[in-house]
């Protein structure tokens, strides 16, 4: 049997307002931290939090620019930066760092979403273009919602999603 958490890990997009502790957050963190990245080059990323007045100015900024927040009114969003340039490879990366932080979310109780919405977002916009690069060169590649959530329907059947040859 698969272990449980593959199974409760499901995407959250509604959230209670309660701010998420600051040890859950250096908990996700470290889970990405420890994800497996190409070359071993774990300086080519950066993982920025978004919480408190900075969320809110980037959420404020989502929906006046495009009519819908993206986060999903989350507390608590966590950026991923990449500066490889092999982008096929920073794409892997950051799937394989998110991945890791939104088991660890469930694992501390908590719902979580990956979005990718948001990046597409940031080269378009002229006001959100300030979230697409941070010093160093370091570019979106992808964001994700954290949260308390009211109910958990996590319940499923682990239904075969992909092929398998074998
Ligand atoms: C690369 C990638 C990009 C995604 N981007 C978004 C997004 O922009 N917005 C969103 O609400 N969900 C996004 N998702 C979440 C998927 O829609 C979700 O994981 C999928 O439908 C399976 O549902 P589950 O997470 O509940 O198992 C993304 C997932 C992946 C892997």
């Amino acid at each position: 049997m698969v272990n449980d958490l593959f199974i409760k890990r499901r995407s959250y997009r509604k959230y209670l307002s309660k701010e998420v502790e600051e040890e859950k957050i250096n908990q996700i963190l470290e889970a990405g931290m420890l994800a497996p990245i190409a070359n071993g080059k774990y300086y080519n990323v950066i993982l920025k939090v978004f919480k408190g007045e900075e969320l809110r100015i980037l959420q404020d900024t989502l929906v006046k620019e495009t009519g819908n927040d993206n986060t999903y009114k989350a507390p608590l969003v966590i950026a991923i930066y990449h500066k490889g340039e092999n982008v096929e490879l920073a794409n892997l990366d950051v799937g394989a760092i998110i991945e890791n932080m939104l088991l660890e979310a469930r694992d501390l109780g908590l719902g979580s979403v990956f979005i990718y919405s948001i990046c597409r977002l940031t080269r378009s916009n002229e006001a959100l273009k300030k979230y697409n690069e941070l010093d160093g060169g370091y570019i979106l590649r992808s964001v994700i919602s954290v949260g308390y959530v009211e109910d958990f329907n996590d319940v499923r059947e682990v239904e075969h999603r992909f092929s398998v040859i074998k």
